[in-house]
């Protein structure tokens, strides 16, 4: 649509300067020259490239959409929100941001990604400057190593050094080979730069499930000594999820050197949901689909939903994942 309109702006310039030029050079010139600039500013102002325009954070933006659309999870919100705020007014940077998001599933791993997507790129995950990879998606044959990690290398040389200020998100980090997280380890260090690239301003995200069951726990047993869950601090959780993930042996985390080396700036830790947290996910759904929010509705649904552990039933076994598709059930 954009292209189109700017195609036809082209050529409307293109054959006035034609209908010009069969009287006065000059003119065809002139108008062809503003032709060309005029075209160039418009496509700079609908292209997205890397500039402060397309790409800065909007903190207020962060801070309002991890109040007001994560649910249950203060800890999380609180160490992205100043990880995030942190690194982006710094302009000069030691290394890259990299965080490493654990937790049960559904709990808003990839809905914080988003979050921050977002907030830092006009396009958010339709940037051309966020790139999200998968595992079983781009790197399925464990026999095919070799070729996945100097592709992957290439990949984030080449985004970098097309913008600095690239994302890469990486989604089940738990399941991919331990070698290609070796392969990706030079990028989150302290270099000034690698073969002439600075990757000192990209931000690396990894989600895993990895420690979930250790916060899990944790949280189970704040509520089974009825205590708040907002009581629950960082510091129950560090050395927990950091031991769960290092003697977890199918983690791929697990045999890299990337913590014990610091590579990872922020472990940030997702709490598992419980009804409440399920029924706000209902009632934000059917906001987002333009209907009245019905809290019979979203009770019923978050009463359908599975939770854990079978006696005291308290979390949900997949958080919010499967709200949306149940609601289709309900309305
Ligand atoms: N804490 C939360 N607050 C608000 N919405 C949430 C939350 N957790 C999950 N959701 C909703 O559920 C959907 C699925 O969550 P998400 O994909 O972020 O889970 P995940 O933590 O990445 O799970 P998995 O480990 O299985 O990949 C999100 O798109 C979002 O709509
Ligand atoms: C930042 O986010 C706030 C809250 O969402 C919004 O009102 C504001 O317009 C945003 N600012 C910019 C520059 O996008
Ligand atoms: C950037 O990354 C994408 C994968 O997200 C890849 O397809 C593309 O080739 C990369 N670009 C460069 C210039 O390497
Ligand atoms: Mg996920």
């Amino acid at each position: 649509m954009k292209a189109t309109h700017l195609y036809l702006l082209l050529h409307v310039f293109l054959s006035t300067s034609v209908l010009v030029s069969t009287f006065e050079p000059f003119s065809t010139a002139l108008v062809l020259g503003i032709g060309a600039t005029l075209g160039r500013t418009i496509y700079n102002y609908l292209h997205e490239s890397c500039e402060p325009k397309w790409i800065a954070l909007n903190a207020t933006g962060l801070k309002v959409d991890l109040d007001r659309k994560l649910y249950g999870q203060h800890i999380a919100s609180r160490i992205i929100l100043k990880a995030v705020s942190g690194f982006m007014s710094n302009d000069n940077p030691k290394k890259p941001l990299v965080l490493s998001l654990h937790g049960w599933t559904g709990t808003g791993k990839n809905f914080v990604s988003q979050l921050i997507a977002d907030n830092v790129y006009k396009e958010g995950m339709d940037s051309s400057f966020v790139h999200i990879f998968t595992s079983e998606l781009h790197f399925p044959h464990a026999s095919q190593l070799e070729t996945y990690k100097s592709q992957l290398q290439q990949w984030i040389k080449g985004n970098v050094t097309n913008c600095a200020h690239s994302m890469f998100i990486f989604d089940e980090m738990d399941k991919m080979h331990p070698g290609l997280i070796d392969s990706i380890k030079p990028y989150l260090d302290y270099y000034d730069k690698l073969d002439g690239v600075s990757y000192r301003k990209a931000i690396f995200i990894f989600l895993s499930n990895a420690g979930g069951e250790s916060i899990t726990q944790t949280a189970l047993d704040f509520w089974k000594a009825g205590r708040d869950r907002e009581e629950i601090e960082l510091k129950d959780l560090e050395t927990l999820l950091s031991l769960a993930v290092f003697n977890n042996k199918k983690s791929g985390l697990w045999h890299t050197s990337l913590i014990d080396k610091n590579l990872v700036d922020f472990f940030v830790p997702f709490l598992p949901l419980e009804y409440r947290h399920v029924l706000q996910c209902a009632m934000a759904e059917m906001i987002a689909r333009g209907h009245q929010p019905d809290p019979s509705v979203a009770d019923q649904v978050a009463r359908d939903v599975v939770y854990f552990p079978k006696t005291e039933r308290v979390f949900a076994v997949k958080g919010c994942k499967t709200i949306e598709s149940k609601l289709d059930y309900y309305i």
